[in-house]
């Protein structure tokens, strides 16, 4: 087995990131990552990243002034000089043009702490306690370039207690992220993961365990 090389971005601590870089300890994971660049000099994860004797690279938005599309060069520069094959948005706060997107089809996800199609955007967590929701979670998704929508690969979801607090769902989203990023990039990196009429389908067998985290698995 070739292992998909694979870039993580990240803008902050960077623990969808851990979760990842643990996953991939394994070497029969199907990616191998190979490179985490941040677009923010001081997020945290760089240090973790480079603890875990992972190369780091940062491409500081700020440093281009208004110009997105010097921004997103510099970044598709250092990604092919890595020879990137899949590329993994964990926290990562900027929005994409379609140029960029348009350089990885079907070979960039990112996770969202929503279920979406409900509450893309900011402060999901409260915005979900505000709205009286009942279940909560998180959602890793192909990247097209409406922001936060895309192919669902997984989700994972969680109950919204009455007296939750924005950081007690948040904690419960957490936890869940860093179980359903890893088996989404297991899936995309060995192939297994079709889109069709825009939605994900899941090629092969999954455990019961994994099928409730997968949509487009078969029943
Ligand atoms: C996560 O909640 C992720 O879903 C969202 O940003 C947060 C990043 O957290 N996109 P971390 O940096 O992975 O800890």
């Amino acid at each position: 087995m070739v292992r998909k090389r694979t870039a993580i971005l990240i803008s902050g601590r960077g623990s969808n990131m851990t979760a990842l870089i643990e996953a991939a300890r394994d070497p029969s994971y199907p990616a191998e990552i190979v490179l985490v660049v941040a677009n923010r000099p001081d997020a945290g994860g760089l240090q973790r990243a480079a603890e875990a004797g992972l190369e780091t690279a940062i491409v500081d938005h700020k440093s281009f002034g208004k110009d997105r599309e010097a921004f997103e060069h510099a970044l598709q520069e250092v990604l092919q000089a890595h020879r990137i094959e899949i590329v993994c948005l964990a926290g990562f706060m900027r929005l994409l043009t379609a140029w960029f997107v348009a350089q990885w089809p079907e070979r960039m996800v990112n996770i969202h702490p929503a279920l979406l199609p409900d509450f893309k955007g900011l402060d999901t967590h409260r915005r979900a306690i505000e709205a009286g929701a009942k279940e909560h979670g998180a959602t890793v998704h192909f990247v097209v370039p409406e922001m936060d929508s895309g192919p669902v690969i997984a989700q994972g979801r969680v109950p919204v207690f009455a007296d939750d607090t924005e950081s007690a769902l948040a904690a419960r989203v957490l936890a869940i992220e860093h179980r359903i990023y890893p088996l989404a990039l297991k899936l995309v990196a060995s192939g297994r993961v079709r889109v069709e009429n825009g939605r994900c389908v899941i090629e092969g067998p999954v455990s019961n365990q994994e099928a409730a985290f997968l949509p487009g698995a078969a029943q």
